[in-house]
C-alpha cells in the first residue's frame, strides 16, 4: 500500500493549438497539477514544436506551474528566454549533456525546480550522482519526440529501480513518468513508484473532454496504489 499523491500533468502537445488557453482552463478546473510543455528542437529529437512565447500566453492565463521539457540540443541557452517568459521549472536530458550538473545548477540558480530525464534505453544507474541536486526525475516511457506514441512496457522494472533510488537518495523527490499514459497504463506505472504523471492525448485527445478524462485517469492512477 502506497499512500503517495498522484500527480497529473496535462501535455499540451496533444491540445488543439487553436483553443489552447480553454483547454489549459478546463484541465486547471479540473484538477491538474501543473502544465507539461514539450519544447522540440528538429535535433535533439526529430520534430519541431514550441517555444518560449507559448510559455508567455499561458503565464497569462493560468496560475498552474508550468513545467518546460527541454528536448533541444543546448538547454543552457535557452533557460533565460524561458525563465522571463514564465516557467516554474525544466526537465533538462541526461543524453547529449556533457556537463549535466552545471546545467542543473543554472536552472537552481535561476530560482526554478529543476529536473533530470532519462530516455527509455538510458539505464537507471546514470542518475546515482545526480539524484542528490534535483527535485525531481522523469523517467521516459516513449522515446521522446512525438505524442500519442505506445507506452514501452520494458521501461517498468526500471521505474521501480529508480524509486528505489529516489527512497535512499532523495527522499521527497518528485518521479514523474512521460509517454503512452493512460488509464490502461496509469496503474501500472503508479505501482511500479512513479508519482507524476504526464498525459497529453488521454486527456486532450479524449472525445468526451479534458474534465471526463482526468477524472477517468486519475481513478485509474489510484488503482495503482492498492
Ligand atoms: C513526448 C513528449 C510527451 C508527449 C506525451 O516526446 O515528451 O510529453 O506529449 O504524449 P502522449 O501522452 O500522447 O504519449
Ligand atoms: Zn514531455
Amino acid at each position: 500500500m502506497d499512500n503517495r499523491i498522484v500527480k497529473l500533468a496535462p501535455s499540451i502537445l496533444a491540445a488543439d493549438f487553436a483553443h489552447l488557453g480553454k483547454q489549459v482552463g478546463e484541465a486547471e478546473q479540473a484538477g491538474a497539477d501543473r502544465i507539461h510543455v514539450d519544447v522540440m528542437d528538429g535535433h535533439f529529437v526529430p520534430n519541431i514544436s514550441m517555444g518560449a512565447p507559448i510559455v508567455e500566453s499561458l503565464r497569462r492565463i493560468t496560475r498552474l506551474p508550468l513545467e518546460t521539457h527541454l528536448m533541444i540540443s543546448d538547454p543552457d541557452f535557452f533557460l533565460d528566454e524561458f525563465t522571463e517568459a514564465g516557467s516554474d521549472s525544466f526537465l533538462v536530458h541526461w543524453e547529449g549533456n556533457n556537463n549535466l550538473h552545471r546545467t542543473v545548477q543554472r536552472v537552481k540558480a535561476l530560482g526554478k525546480r529543476v529536473g533530470v530525464v532519462i530516455n527509455p534505453a538510458t539505464p537507471a544507474a546514470v542518475l546515482e550522482e545526480i539524484l542528490q541536486d534535483v527535485d525531481q526525475v522523469l523517467v521516459m516511457t516513449v522515446n521522446p519526440g512525438f505524442g500519442h506514441q505506445h507506452f514501452i512496457h520494458t521501461t517498468l522494472p526500471k521505474i521501480r529501480r529508480v524509486r528505489q533510488m529516489i527512497d535512499e537518495i532523495r527522499p521527497g523527490c518528485d518521479f514523474e513518468v512521460d509517454g503512452g499514459i493512460d488509464a490502461k497504463t496509469a496503474p501500472l506505472v503508479v505501482d511500479a513508484g512513479a508519482n507524476v504523471l504526464v498525459a497529453g492525448s488521454a486527456i486532450f485527445g479524449d472525445n468526451e473532454g479534458v474534465a471526463v478524462a482526468m477524472k477517468r485517469l486519475r481513478a485509474a492512477a489510484n488503482q495503482g496504489k492498492t
